[in-house]
């Protein structure tokens, strides 16, 4: 007892919702600004709610219409997700998926079911003790974005990595500028393969809270892949983090076998699934029509 529900309203309530996910080892801030802020124009397909208790933020549920809904949950307040199931079957009377991190929480008792088919990530880790110098082929050099000027660039880089002809990326150099406004983003974290000829190959944006870094999200153009330049990327990234502060490093990868060029680079610069963490999403309801 004791629940208040509200509405989100904006970047501040997104910092109760990163602060909740971080105490509860859940989501790191980073995935949660990056996700939250990679495109503009999203909000109304976004009706998101918050839930305090004792004036602190102890669950939060974010609803992408049509069906799903992404819900994060402080585990002492376990008895809490029935009432946020609720308030999304009020949004969304029909088929619902539910993906929650896999920390403990169960939604079968709430007349879900774990679905079979849906894709699912992996929380891989690695120690940043012992990191290996980035290395890249000849024709090739690294840095970091320098600041909004670079927004257009790594904009298009970006798009470049994550389109397919059905699903063309909506990132673009405004919504970039919008994720570099977002706590807590850091150029220095943020870095770039170029061509010598200045050309954007590949990327890996790192994001720092509380001695452990968050990559999300890295990508190589296709027309550079398997050159070794996510690995270069990120490693520079990952040593950017670790004289920052870090002392550790995670990645939530696609862990299904539909998509394992993700998961096959971090492992190549020696990230694993150790604690076992993994997404798990629940499915509920009629079909929609
Ligand atoms: C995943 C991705 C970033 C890899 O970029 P890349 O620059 O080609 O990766 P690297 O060259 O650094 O790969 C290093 C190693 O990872 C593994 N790897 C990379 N892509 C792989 C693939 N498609 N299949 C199997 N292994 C792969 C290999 O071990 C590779 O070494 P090798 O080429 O010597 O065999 C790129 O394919 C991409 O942008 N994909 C779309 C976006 C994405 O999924 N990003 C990751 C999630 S945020």
């Amino acid at each position: 007892m004791g629940y208040r529900r509200y509405d989100y309203r904006g970047p501040d309530d997104l910092r109760a919702m990163q602060a909740m996910s971080a105490r509860a080892g859940h989501w790191h801030p980073g995935e949660l600004a990056w996700s939250r802020f990679e495109h503009i124009g999203r909000e109304p397909e976004w009706p998101t709610a918050l839930w305090e208790h004792d004036g602190r933020t102890v669950g939060w549920a974010w609803a992408q219409l049509p069906g799903s809904l992404d819900l994060d949950l402080d585990p002492e307040h376990r008895g809490l997700a029935g009432e946020m199931l609720g308030w999304f079957a009020g949004l969304v009377p029909g088929e619902r998926a539910v993906t929650v991190l896999d920390g403990g929480l169960r939604l079968d008792r709430y007349g879900y079911r774990e679905s079979e088919d849906a894709p699912f990530f992996v929380r891989l880790r690695r120690d940043l003790a012992d990191l290996p110098e980035p290395v890249l082929p000849a024709g090739y050099r690294l840095r970091a974005v320098s600041g909004p000027e670079d927004a257009p660039q790594r904009a298009r880089v970006h798009r470049a990595a994550f389109s397919t002809p059905e699903h063309p990326s909506r990132v673009s150099a405004q919504s970039y500028l919008q994720v570099m406004g977002a706590w807590p983003y850091r150029s220095e974290l943020d870095w770039l393969v170029e061509t010598d000829g200045g050309e954007p190959a590949a990327f890996c944006l790192a994001w720092l809270d509380g001695g452990e870094a968050v990559l999300e999200p890295v990508g190589t153009d296709p027309a550079h892949r398997r050159r070794g330049l996510a690995g270069a990327a990120t490693l520079a990234a990952l040593h950017a983090a670790r004289g920052l502060g870090a002392r550790s490093a995670r990645v939530n990868a696609r862990g299904d076998d539909a998509y394992p060029s993700a998961r096959a680079t971090y492992e190549s610069i020696g990230f694993r699934h150790h604690d076992g963490i993994r997404s798990r999403t629940y499915v509920s309801g009629r079909k929609l029509m």
